[in-house]
């Protein structure tokens, strides 16, 4: 143990910490499972074909996510600040620059961004706790369904009405700090939210079609692959972590000495990698037995399970729990979004907690609307990657969170030195430390640079890789 070091680095968090470790773990969970693990796995997986989709995603989530989760809470609870301030001092600290704040920056501007549309969808989610259990999807048929969601989504005064009240209680939680209430709900909802799951399992194991789904998701067939689907796979990894923007960065400044970071990590991820497949286990039978389209797109849990819940026993009462559990999900998550830039916005600006979440939230709000208005008024409106919605998740699940990720891996592998990485994570420089800087240094950055390549060169890679093969 290097005493001096530790001695003039230790500081203590502006805003308490967590009380145990279980409550971090919470926490972090928290943020993690939510809309990415029940909405956007299975329509990403779906889009992109599969098996192969969800092949790559496993192992980006083991061998990138980890050890970059990892990464993010050491150099959170490193520096105990918000991450700008964090990226700022143990930069200085290690001999770096100062303008490793910017990755910091990064984080918050993405945060905002991802709430933006991310409130919409959950809007969408609390809606249909009404829808559900008004018996509107009873014995409904797929187009029934079908057009429930289409004049939800169609509807933009209703998308945005949703939208609104998502973002108020959001800005509500985290005006009041990060402990209070947050983490009784986790531990209840989430033990919760699994048990709902696997009841839903039973239903689609006996629907017929289990089989199929396994099948889809987990026999890889790499034609159906393209190099921007790894990209997809690659972004979702960090989306659905939460990693890459300082979310977890921001968490870990809470976190008290001692606290092992690595098993934290690897139980966060197991939980988040464990939902995400089993809302595919659950969808894909659902999609198959109704003949409907596996790459519907953001729609599909909102076109797919209701048709699930109406034809199963109870349904009624198992669909609104549902809904009602995804919105407390998308909850808990959304509170990590605007976290960085709360924290930061009190401790280096002076802003009142409760005004920096107002003006977040304000700044959310309405750049919500570009997302509520493209399943609508601005539905004709593509470019790029198609609608103002398509767009920011792009920019920001494809582009900012692997940009944000690989600067945090190279600077907790290569800026940080081994005596502060290995001092922070308690274990030594054992197999399990020589593991994990191995991760961090070499795999997660080279594996994030191939993949970028690899989706702006349209394939250049994967060309590359065949070519070696033959
Ligand atoms: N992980 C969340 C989910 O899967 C979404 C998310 C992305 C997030 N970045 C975040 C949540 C930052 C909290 C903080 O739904």
């Amino acid at each position: 143990m290097n005493n001096q070091t530790t001695a003039t680095v230790k500081r203590q968090s502006l805003q308490g910490q967590w009380s145990t470790r279980l409550a971090f773990i919470l926490a972090v969970t928290g943020s993690a499972v939510g809309l990415g693990n029940i909405w956007k796995f299975p329509y990403i997986a779906g889009e992109n074909g599969g098996g192969a989709f969800v092949l790559i995603y496993l192992l980006c989530v083991f061998m990138v996510g980890l050890p970059i989760m990892m990464s993010e809470i050491l150099i959170g609870r490193r520096g105990r600040r918000n991450p700008v301030t964090t990226m700022r001092i143990v930069g200085e600290e290690e001999g770096g620059s100062r303008k490793w704040a910017l990755v910091g920056i990064m984080g918050i501007i993405a945060g905002v961004f991802i709430l933006s549309f991310y409130s919409v969808i959950a809007g969408w989610a609390m809606s249909y706790v009404f829808s559900t259990a008004g018996g509107s999807f009873v014995d409904a048929d797929a187009s029934q369904v079908k057009s429930i969601f289409d004049q939800l989504s169609g509807n933009w005064k209703l998308s945005a009405f949703w939208h609104t009240i998502f973002v108020v209680i959001t800005v509500a939680v985290v005006a009041q700090g990060v402990q209070r209430g947050l983490e009784r709900l986790v531990k209840i909802l989430m033990p919760a939210l699994l048990v709902l799951l696997l009841v839903l399992l039973v239903f689609s194991m006996n629907s017929g079609y289990f089989g199929q789904a396994v099948e889809f998701m987990f026999r890889p067939n790499f034609s159906a692959l393209t190099p921007s689907g790894v990209l997809v796979a690659l972004g979702h990894a960090f989306f659905t972590l939460s990693l890459g923007m300082g979310a977890v960065m921001a968490y870990g400044a809470y976190l008290p000495e001692g606290t092992s970071i690595a098993s934290t990590s690897v139980i966060v991820v197991l939980a988040d990698t464990g939902i995400a497949l089993l809302a595919g286990l659950i969808i894909f039978p659902v999609v198959f037995a109704n003949g409907l389209e596996s790459d519907a797109g953001p729609g599909l849990i909102f076109q797919t399970l209701p048709l699930a819940f109406g034809q199963m026993p109870g349904g009624v009462f198992f669909g609104t729990l549902f809904f009602v559990l995804l919105s407390f999900a998308a909850w808990t998550s959304s509170i990590g979004m605007i976290e960085p830039a709360v924290a930061w916005m009190s401790e280096s600006k002076g802003i009142k907690r409760g005004v920096a979440a107002g003006i977040l939230g304000a700044f959310t709000w309405v750049i919500g609307f570009g997302t509520v208005f493209s399943w609508n008024l601005w539905q004709d409106k593509t470019f790029f990657q198609g609608t103002f919605f398509d767009n920011i998740d792009y920019l920001i699940s494809n582009v900012a969170l692997p940009l944000g990720g690989l600067m945090i891996t190279i600077f907790a592998g290569w800026v940080m030195c081994r005596n502060s990485t290995s001092d922070e994570l308690n274990c030594g420089t054992g197999q399990m430390y020589k593991t994990w800087r191995f991760l961090a240094r070499y795999v997660a950055p080279v594996a994030v640079i191939l993949v970028l390549i690899e989706a702006s060169s349209g394939g250049m890679v994967s060309d590359f890789l065949s070519k070696i093969g033959d």
